[in-house]
């Protein structure tokens, strides 16, 4: 098994009507856990990072460690450079050999995000890769740092946008948001049903970090084939290591390590088990 494209992925997670997992990392305790939990689970997933995490995680350490953990694994990686924001940042992660990008226009107007769109578009294929856009809004934000109001995605503008820039994946805004939700929230499945209607295009559900199995089976009925997990890694991470820290006896880092990867692979074996059984309840 290998690193292959994300559209690779998205193919065969299309072929058996489920969706596959894209689970964001920022150190080498995440990247294992991920890994980990995708070869136990005999699970193809998509390892990503998103730019605004590239001050905690910088792409020249993090890159390498990503597509060579992808290239040795008994499963197929793709690896992804999510939400995008410069064509810079997206050129960097393709010389690295991710094989695939988002470039996030979302905040643009609908012009502009064509044209920035159609750029991320030439460059991903001097490069093979896969690309994937975002058109409406996500709540929230990647890093917590602001917070978008949720705009959802217009079908006949997604019907224009797919004809016009013909990306391999198509993020759309249904209500969902990044980060934890302050309760669970009410996807607009009447949206996303209509965008399934006028399209065969991949789309994407970010901010799953709290949506529920039943919602994800629902998506994943509508047409989502691919799905973006991170808060809920991070924190799971997290909770494992003050477990760890706050347990009798000696500390060392070593243990630290292998409770941060615990708590990671913990979630992204929970979501493999959803999305591996995608039939709606
Ligand atoms: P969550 O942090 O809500 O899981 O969202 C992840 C995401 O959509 C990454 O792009």
């Amino acid at each position: 098994m290998a690193l292959v494209t994300m559209k690779e992925l998205l193919d065969q997670a299309k072929m058996k009507h489920g969706a596959v997992g894209a689970f964001s990392v920022g150190n080498l305790e995440m990247v294992k856990g991920a890994v980990k939990a995708a070869e136990d689970m005999n699970t193809p997933i998509i390892l990503q990072i998103a730019e605004v995490r590239l001050p905690h995680s910088p792409l020249a350490l993090m890159a390498p460690m990503m597509v060579e953990a992808a290239k040795k694994s008994s499963v197929d990686i793709a690896v992804h450079l999510d939400h995008g924001k410069t064509l810079d940042v997206l050129h960097q992660a393709l010389e690295y050999g991710f094989t695939s990008i988002m470039m996030d226009g979302s905040t643009l107007p609908f012009e502009e995000n064509i044209e920035k769109t159609l750029q991320a578009a030439d460059l991903a294929k001097k490069y093979g890769a896969t690309l994937e856009a975002e058109l409406g809004l996500v709540g929230g934000s990647e890093d917590g740092s602001v917070d978008e109001g949720i705009r959802c995605t217009n079908p006949e503008d997604a019907k224009v946008f797919l004809k016009r820039t013909e990306v391999d994946a198509l993020a759309v805004a249904i209500g969902n948001a990044h980060g934890n939700y302050p309760v669970a929230p009410r996807l607009a499945f009447d949206v996303l049903g209509a965008i399934g209607k006028i399209t065969d295009a991949p789309l994407v559900l970010h901010g799953g970090t709290g949506i529920t199995p039943e919602d994800f089976r629902i998506a994943i009925s509508l047409g989502i084939r691919k799905i973006n997990i991170a808060t809920a890694s991070f924190d799971s991470l997290t909770r494992e290591a003050i477990k760890y820290l706050g347990s009798e006896g000696k500390h060392d880092y070593f243990g630290l390590n292998e409770a941060m990867v615990k708590g990671v692979y913990d979630n992204v074996t929970q979501h493999i088990r959803i999305f591996n059984c995608a039939e709606p309840l």
